[in-house]
């Protein structure tokens, strides 16, 4: 019998993208831990907390009452409708329920949408620091993300004028996610307004506000891009869900209210590839929007508490980590341009983030991730939504492993 060579190889589309390397952060840790080493995640981008009780009680009677059929592939009426509430409270922001889309994950609204808009060639503008996802999710539609990065100086945020410097008459999309993860940069209804501004002038432009980190604010008052800009609506798709305000990451349940032609375009695309989200997450999530608020200013205490600890205990590792305190979200994005050029008692030579990144977990025993994956080096990323024993022994490990660093 000849032997043929099976053919491997993949669509251009899976060969130009990269795996997360959050997600190969969070592998490494593992692995070390498995050998029984003392390894403290940093890099999880998730709350440390349980889903609250009147929401796990609510998705169990909602199984043990039947709602685990399929259900309409963008939500069921309760949901739209929790959702289109939320909007008007929230963000001032009318939608009809053929105007809002619920998913699996913010993450598969952001890639419908993509998706449905994105032509071979056409661009996305991404602001770096970004989220991991953004770029490949782009390059995967088969688009191009042009990374405008801001100076830190501008606190992480895209100005009018660099935003008019990229904008090309191949250009879909501005992507801005406010606050920022990595950064926790957040804009205020002034900046977005200019931003709009700019926006308005480009008829082909979509406008994609990633709010997810919304209930996460420490200081400031959040706004959404819509809601500052209230003309840009219809060419504004407003992204929300439940993983980061609640702590539901596991749920998989995303939303977002947008303009009808393109809410339709993404159902069309999630029809033919997941249909509805759980039935039973739908439920969670309509408790989760409709029931109480209160707990989120206990949560958001905890969590500043936790931010400014982190950022005292690590002061003593400057000038090799300088941290800029971030307004939102629960991640500290610490600049390490101190470190490079650095040795370690090894004599290893700290090149990059990724380098210092590999120390840290190796002999600190601390996982972050390194900038390079939000296309801004040199930086690492250090989650703060861990208890605050395990938050402060991660910092002192830090503190310490930067302490044994010596430069030539
Ligand atoms: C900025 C940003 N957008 C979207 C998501 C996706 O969230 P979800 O769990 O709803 O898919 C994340 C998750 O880390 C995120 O950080």
């Amino acid at each position: 019998m000849s032997s043929v060579a099976l053919d491997v190889r993949l669509s251009d589309r899976v060969a130009n993208a990269r795996p997360s390397a959050t997600g190969a952060v969070g592998e490494m840790a593992r692995r070390l831990i498995s050998q029984g080493r003392s390894v403290i995640s940093l890099s999880e981008g998730e709350l440390d907390f349980d889903t609250p009780a009147h929401i796990q009680h609510a998705a169990i009677k909602g199984i043990v009452e039947g709602q685990t059929r399929y259900t309409s592939v963008g939500g069921t009426p309760a949901l739209k409708q929790a959702v289109i509430t939320k909007f008007r409270q929230d963000n001032e922001l009318d939608y009809a329920p053929e105007e809002v889309i619920a998913a699996t994950g913010a993450k598969q609204i952001l890639f419908n949408a993509l998706l449905a808009t994105v032509n071979a060639g056409d661009e996305a503008i991404v602001v770096a620091p970004f989220w991991v996802s953004y770029t490949e999710m782009v390059r995967i539609a088969g688009g191009e993300p042009i990374v405008v990065t801001p100076s830190e100086r501008d606190d992480f945020k895209l100005t009018p004028e660099a935003l008019a410097a990229h904008i090309t008459p191949r250009t879909r999309w501005l992507m801005l996610n406010t606050p920022c993860n990595p950064s926790g940069a957040m804009y205020s209804r002034a900046e977005l307004r200019a931003l709009a501004d700019v926006v308005r002038a480009h008829p082909r432009l979509l406008v994609l506000s990633d709010d997810i980190y919304e209930k996460i604010v420490f200081e400031g008052e959040f706004c959404s891009f819509a809601q500052a800009a209230p003309d840009m609506r219809d060419r504004t798709l407003t992204v929300n869900g439940v993983s980061k305000s609640y702590a539901m990451t596991g749920w998989r349940l995303g939303y977002a209210g947008g303009p009808n032609w393109l809410i339709k375009a993404m159902e069309l695309l999630q029809s033919q590839s997941t249909s509805n989200p759980s039935s039973v997450s739908q439920v969670a999530a309509v408790a989760a929007l409709n029931g109480p608020q209160g707990f989120l200013d206990d949560w958001r205490d905890r969590l500043r508490a936790r931010r400014d600890m982190a950022m005292t205990i690590l002061q003593p590792a400057a000038p090799m980590l300088t941290v800029s305190r971030p307004p939102a979200a629960f991640y500290l994005y610490v600049c390490c341009a101190g470190a490079i050029g650095c040795k370690t008692p090894k004599d290893d030579f700290i090149g990059s983030d990724a380098d210092l990144a590999r120390y840290l977990l190796e002999e600190g025993g601390v996982a972050v991730v390194p900038g390079a994956a939000f296309g801004l080096e040199p930086y690492i990323r250090l989650t703060f939504a861990l208890s605050d024993e395990r938050l402060k022994l991660a910092c002192e490990r830090i503190v310490a492993a930067c302490a044994q660093l010596k430069r030539d």
